[in-house]
């Protein structure tokens, strides 16, 4: 299993905090904010790393991170040239993955959730991690029927179930293959939505609902929030541990 993080993007929704510096590098509580996907990577079982992150401040990231020596793992870097989506950020890891199953991060989620019993049992097909949220409208939103997924939506007004697809996907090697049949949405990206549906047209996409807490932090609200929520639940388990 190789790992991904997408850190690409403008990160424009947080603009004046991205004028000289890169999301992925702003803190969020007391670790930049790429810190927290590596680490659900990490404690996956995850050791072969790929970031992609745009061009502007690429340095940064390696000198943050370095080769992964440090965390025992081994990092590669990728650039995106332009923010043409999340699933051509994914496209642009297809020579690292070479054939293997992939984990996808988006490097401004952050989760509580250890998924390694996941990456464990995969074997082929695609799974996404869905969490129950008040503001279903500001994700990718999945519609339900018994045990399966028939459906995400990408920001619906309406939306159809309160199920956030969260930024953590596990593709089989044929993710490469499904973001070549895609189509540049309305906001001109390819979506990892329009892959995460062409997975469940083939009848190969399985969920799990995430039971610790998850938040996204491309906006002044949601950073603010991850910091909050990494705070108290890092007070919490520290009381556990006394
Ligand atoms: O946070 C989860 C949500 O992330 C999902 O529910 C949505 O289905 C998914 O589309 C995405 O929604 P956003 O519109 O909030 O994604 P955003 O454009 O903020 O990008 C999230 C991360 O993806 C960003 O931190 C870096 C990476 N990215 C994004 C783009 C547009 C790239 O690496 N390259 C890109 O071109």
């Amino acid at each position: 299993m190789k790992g991904v993080i997408l850190a690409g993007g403008t990160g424009s929704r947080l603009y004046p905090l991205t004028k000289v510096t890169n999301k992925h590098l702003l803190p969020v509580y007391d670790k930049p904010m790429i810190y927290y996907p590596m680490e659900t990577l990490i404690n996956a079982g995850i050791k072969d790393i790929m970031i992609v992150s745009g061009k502007g401040h690429a340095g940064h990231f390696l000198e943050l991170l370095g080769s992964g020596v440090d965390h025992g793992v081994h990092f590669t870097y990728e650039i995106q040239d332009k923010a043409g989506g999340i699933a051509q950020a994914l496209s642009l890891a297809e020579d690292f993955v070479d054939g293997d199953s992939v984990t996808v991060i988006l490097g401004d989620n952050i989760f509580q959730d250890n998924i390694k019993d996941d990456v464990i049992s995969f074997k082929n097909g695609a799974k996404i991690f869905l969490k129950e949220v008040p503001d279903a409208h500001r994700f990718g939103v999945a519609e339900l029927k018994g045990e399966k997924v028939i459906g995400i939506e990408e920001k619906p007004k309406v939306p159809k179930t309160n199920f956030a697809v969260t930024g953590l996907y596990i593709y089989d090697s044929n993710v490469f293959e499904a973001v070549k049949t895609l189509k540049p949405s309305g906001r001109g990206e390819l979506e990892i939505t329009d892959v995460n549906n062409y997975y469940i047209n083939q009848g190969f996409m399985e969920y799990g609902v995430l039971e610790g807490y998850w938040s996204d932090a491309g906006t002044f609200e949601s950073l603010l929030r991850a910091g909050m929520l990494v705070q108290q639940h890092r007070k919490k388990d520290s009381v556990e541990i006394l």
